[in-house]
């Protein structure tokens, strides 16, 4: 995953290019670049974050007030100066950013290369610029050239296309994440509504194979496959500038955590009239199948949990790359629950697909309204938590445990209880994000911060929570990290269990006893019992005081969790916000 920005307009394009950067930075690190279009095409790249990349090079003395933007997380060709983008044709008129993988490039980069192109990078994007020039000698202008190009490209894409001799900006994608700004000034093109969202809150969602083509007159929009001018309309959104910026939080990571506190009340704010038609799918299906992956996954598994507990209704939750496997079950009966923060993910796209082939109802949770998902879906419930910048799921994991809880009351015709018990959580969650519980979760953070290992158990709702605070742990303290039913620790992992291994419990009221007979296991192998529960115990060698929620367990007890994660990152000198490897939403299969 990357990130693009672009602006055509009456502003000085340098400052919204490196704003935008820095607030695309999330979808990938490894290097960035500019190109501007002044009396010349000027660029400007190189390896590292974006930060460090402008100080040694300055991204601000480009002139122009129309230009491209590009942060990278490496796909096809190494971290080098020059597999960053932009990439350019071989007269270097033409320049281009890319997000997403071409994935028939080097087919079309043996051809290319025998008409004499000559390559600089190793990247699938740079065949773009290439192929343009190569059909604009044949004749075309810059633009039916581009939209000829972007037909024979195999894959995904969302790329930004400047010509070094046309005041023109083209925006086209298929497969991933492009938006458009509109505002007084100018148009804008990324890949994240945050990008511009200081300068616009005005919006266009361009759909699959649709090509803008964006001068100084106006935009105009076509689509690729339909071969035609589409009219797509322009959203204000609510979000604000405020949601995507840290505020007086070090990092993105702690301000979301904190945040918890009120987006889990906006999630539990829904149109009674869509949860009413979503309970009646529910009711009605022949099958349900929830489908997410990471974090969103977890979710589901919660929720599969939450809704045989509370409204008795079998779900099969599928991880969404392992969806093909299931897909015999799957026919005109059947209901599919999409769950993705992002709505870009390839694998619960790609679910999606497949699902829709065989008839199948598709309803969506995301937190991101006018993506892809939300468009592939008969109906779409938004969770609602506002921009989500760390690349790590943490109040957007809550608020689809939300609103998953809401709607298992709802399925029992106790919707109004299931808010309510939703509202309730304010207080609870304001604690547990307060100051003292951060200090508190630093003392356990400094005892585990040179630890190789961490297990953590759970049964039920509490399965789903260890899955979830096990990956928290390792995305961003790269400390290994295992999650296991509490009654499979005896089958085979209690091997690894050693003087001082530490393991984190999580207990509800309901299933003491089974679990803290599990953790007795663990003690009496020299384990460290980290227990998080209502009521202390013997047992504990550290204890997570977190209230006992019920049905809202998972989202009480993952909260310290994440905490416990971030101070991990911060003791072992790591940035949270940008953990190594990993990308916010992944358009990549
Ligand atoms: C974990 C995390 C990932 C995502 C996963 C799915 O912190 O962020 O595991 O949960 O990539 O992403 P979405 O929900 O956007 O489909």
């Amino acid at each position: 995953m990357c990130g693009v920005i672009g602006y055509i307009g009456k502003e000085g394009v340098a400052p919204i290019l490196l704003n935008g950067l820095k607030r695309l930075e999330y979808r990938g690190y490894d290097s960035a670049g500019v190109a501007t279009l002044g009396s010349d095409l000027h660029m400007k790249k190189d390896v590292g974050k974006v930060a460090d990349i402008h100080k040694n090079i300055n991204f601000l003395d480009v002139p122009g007030t129309l230009g491209i933007a590009h942060t990278r997380w490496a796909t096809h060709g190494g971290v080098t100066k020059e597999n960053a983008h932009p990439h350019t044709d071989c007269e270097e008129k033409i320049a281009v950013v890319h997000n997403g993988i071409i994935e028939n490039f080097q087919e079309l980069k043996r051809n290319l290369v025998s008409l004499g192109h000559k390559f600089k990078s190793q990247t699938d994007t740079e065949i773009l610029p290439h192929l343009i020039e190569e059909i604009m000698r044949k004749g075309k202008n810059f633009h039916d050239a581009t939209a000829s190009a972007l037909k024979v490209l195999e894959g995904g894409y969302a790329v930004l296309v400047l010509n070094k001799n046309e005041r023109k900006l083209i925006a086209a994608r298929k497969g991933s994440p492009l938006v458009l700004g509109v505002s007084d000034t100018g148009y804008f093109a990324a890949s994240d509504i945050p990008a511009f969202l200081e300068y616009t809150k005005n919006v266009i969602y361009m759909h699959d194979y649709d090509m803008a083509l964006i001068s100084d007159n106006g935009l105009k929009i076509f689509n690729l496959i339909e071969n035609r001018e589409v009219d797509r309309k322009i959203d204000t959104i609510d979000w604000n500038i405020k949601q995507a910026e840290k505020g007086e939080f070090q990092h993105f990571m702690l301000k979301e955590v904190s945040e918890q506190v009120d987006t889990i009340q906006r999630a539990a704010q829904q149109n009674k009239e869509v949860i009413d038609q979503v309970i009646k799918e529910l009711k009605n299906a022949r099958g349900i199948f929830f489908v997410a992956a990471g974090s969103s996954y977890h979710a589901c598994l919660a929720a599969s949990y939450i809704m045989s507990k509370v409204s008795k209704l079998h779900i099969n939750v599928v991880l969404a790359s392992e969806f093909p496997h299931y897909e015999h079950y799957i026919n005109d009966k059947t209901l599919v629950v999409a769950v993705s923060q992002s709505g870009e993910t390839a694998d619960v796209l790609e679910a999606v697909k497949s699902a829709k082939a065989k008839r199948s109802k598709i309803i969506s949770l995301v937190n991101v309204v006018g993506s892809s998902l939300t468009r592939s879906s008969d109906m779409f419930l938004n969770i609602n938590a506002g921009p989500e910048i760390c690349v790590l799921s943490t109040k957007t994991y809550t608020s689809q445990l939300a609103l998953f809880t809401l709607l298992s009351y709802a399925l029992n015709d106790r919707y109004e209880e299931g808010r309510k018990r939703l509202n309730y959580l304010w207080n609870e969650i304001y604690q547990l994000t307060s100051a003292t519980t951060r200090e508190k979760i630093k003392e356990l953070a400094e005892k585990l911060q040179d630890k190789e290992h961490i297990f953590l158990i759970g049964r039920g709702l509490q399965y789903a929570t260890a899955l979830e605070a096990s990956l928290k742990i390792k995305e961003v303290s790269y400390i290994h990290a295992e999650a296991l039913a509490g009654g499979e620790l005896k089958h085979g992992t209690i091997a690894l269990i050693e003087n001082g291994t530490p393991c984190i419990v999580f207990v509800s009221e309901e299933h003491e006893k089974e679990i803290l007979s599990n953790a007795m296991e663990i003690k009496s192998r020299g384990g460290y019992i980290i227990g998080v529960s209502s009521k202390n115990n013997e047992i504990f060698d550290f204890w997570i005081k977190v209230p006992d929620a019920n049905s809202e367990n998972p989202i009480v007890q993952i909260i310290p969790i994440q905490i416990l994660a971030y101070q991990l990152a911060i003791l072992r000198g790591l940035d949270p916000d940008r953990p190594r490897n990993l990308a916010k939403s992944v358009t990549v299969k």
